[in-house]
């Protein structure tokens, strides 16, 4: 792998379960370490640092909200949607501290397996207001970067230079969730039980928010095939870093075979054009 100079890339890939976020993580990863020699760092949220992994489980767990008192959220879930976010939000910013600025730091690139797209989206659709899970964004990012004992410059860059929405819809999801049931019994977690028409909401917030940031984000459908996505992956970070394929990567014949088809962006200018 070549050694890297300069702080690395912060590439995130949100949207609601079932979309293949996490396999695509993988493959991204696989695709930037063998064709274009970046090391990468994948990692994931809720998660990606040990308070974070704890806070995790903590959120996901079943029982969270089952303890016998009264329900008294709005939306019925049994946690009230700001209480999740101020808890998505401080597992954030232990991630952003320990392990995304240091690692943007040594010049490898992120592959973050949701960030906070998926608090507007997903706390948005509990009954969070935006402009709150903006401000408390804005809170969790404050000082990260001098927090970490970065210089100025990362400190003030931390929020992602490139974002995919893999987007696919509520019914599709859950079939994807039924059958992949069928093969293990696999116990939905607290916010896979919550029904289609919160992850309508989901889906349509994800959706607004990368129309809002085109410079920075990219909707992909996400009903294709596995391998026809992770091209359009490919071809979009290819075309935002302006990346080429490394001397020693595959033959060019094995990436000729696939058919790659046109990204499909919220809107034109690729991210490499705007300012950073
Ligand atoms: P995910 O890692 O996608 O779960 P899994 O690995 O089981 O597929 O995320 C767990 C859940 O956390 C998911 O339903 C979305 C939710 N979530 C939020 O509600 N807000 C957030 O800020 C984040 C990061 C996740």
């Amino acid at each position: 792998m070549e050694s890297q100079c300069g702080r690395g890339k912060f590439i995130v890939i949100d949207g609601i379960d079932g979309a293949g976020k996490s396999l695509q993580t993988r493959l991204l990863q696989e695709r930037l370490e063998s064709r274009y020699a970046i090391s990468c760092l994948p990692t994931r949220e809720p998660g990606g640092s040990p308070l974070g992994e704890k806070i995790r489980s903590l959120l996901l767990q079943e029982d969270v909200t089952a303890d016998g008192t009264e329900d008294v959220t709005a939306d019925g879930t049994g946690v009230d949607a700001i209480t999740e976010a101020l808890l998505f939000n401080a597992a954030r910013r232990d991630h952003l501290h320990r392990v995304i600025a240091p690692a943007l730091d040594k010049g490898l690139w992120v592959l973050c397996d949701r960030f906070a797209f998926s608090s507007f989206a997903y706390q948005g659709a509990g009954g969070a207001s935006l402009d709150l899970l903006k401000s408390l964004h804005r809170i969790a990012l404050s000082d990260i970067g001098l927090a970490a004992g970065l210089s100025s410059d990362l400190a003030s860059s931390l929020e992602p230079d490139l974002g995919i929405v893999l987007d696919l819809s509520p019914e599709l999801a859950m079939q994807r969730f039924a059958s992949k049931r069928g093969e293990a019994y696999v116990k939905p977690d607290n916010f896979e039980r919550r029904d289609s028409q919160f992850f309508s909401k989901v889906r349509a917030i994800f959706l607004q928010q990368a129309r809002s940031e085109p410079n920075i984000w990219s909707v992909i459908d996400a009903s294709e095939t596995v391998e026809l996505v992770a091209d359009r992956i490919e071809q979009q970070v290819v075309s935002s870093f302006s990346l080429e394929l490394h001397h020693s990567a595959a033959p060019p014949e094995v990436l000729q075979e696939v058919p790659l088809s046109p990204i499909v962006r919220t809107a034109s200018p690729p991210a490499n054009e705007r300012e950073r």
